[in-house]
C-alpha cells in the first residue's frame, strides 16, 4: 500500500462545548456510538472535540470530497486505539490511519490514507 493522503485538524474544546448546547447539533455530526462513547466520559467535550477534529482530518486526507461527517465514524479498540470507518463506497479499497490527542483546551487529529 502507498500513502495517498494526509490530513490534520485542531479545534478548541470550548467551541465544541458551545456547539453541543444547540438542540440536535451533536446528532447531526456524530453517530450514536460516538455520542455514547463521549457521554460516558468525564471530559466528554474533549472526546467530542477530538472526534470532530478527526472527521476534518479524514476529510482533508481523502482524495475526493462530498463525504458527510456523520458517515465518518471513530470507534476505539479495547486498548483505546482509535479506528475510523467511512460509510462511502469510494473508500472501499482505502485504509485510513488515525491518531488523536486532547487537552483541556485543544483537540487534534491526524489521518493518513493508504491505497
Ligand atoms: C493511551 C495513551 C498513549 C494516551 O495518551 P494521553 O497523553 O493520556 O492522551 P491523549 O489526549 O494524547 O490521547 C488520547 C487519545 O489517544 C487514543 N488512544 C488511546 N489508547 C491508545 C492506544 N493504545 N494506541 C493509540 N491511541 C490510543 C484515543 O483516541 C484517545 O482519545 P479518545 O479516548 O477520545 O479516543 C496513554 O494514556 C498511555 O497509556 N500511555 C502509556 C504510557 C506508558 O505506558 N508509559 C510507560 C513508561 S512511563
Amino acid at each position: 500500500m502507498r500513502i495517498i493522503g494526509l490530513g490534520t485538524d485542531i479545534i478548541e474544546v470550548k467551541r465544541m462545548e458551545q456547539f453541543a448546547q444547540k438542540p440536535g447539533a451533536l446528532e447531526r455530526i456524530f453517530t450514536p456510538q460516538e455520542i455514547a462513547y463521549c457521554q460516558a466520559r468525564k471530559n466528554r467535550y474533549q472526546h467530542l472535540a477530538v472526534r470532530f477534529a478527526a472527521k476534518e482530518a479524514v476529510y482533508k486526507a481523502l482524495p475526493f470530497g462530498g463525504v458527510a461527517f456523520k458517515n465518518i465514524q471513530v470507534t476505539n479498540l479495547e486498548n483505546g486505539r482509535p479506528v475510523v470507518s467511512v460509510a462511502d463506497e469510494r473508500c472501499r479499497d482505502l485504509q485510513i490511519l488515525l491518531t488523536l490527542s486532547h487537552t483541556d483546551a485543544y483537540a487534534t487529529a491526524t489521518a493518513v490514507v493508504q491505497q
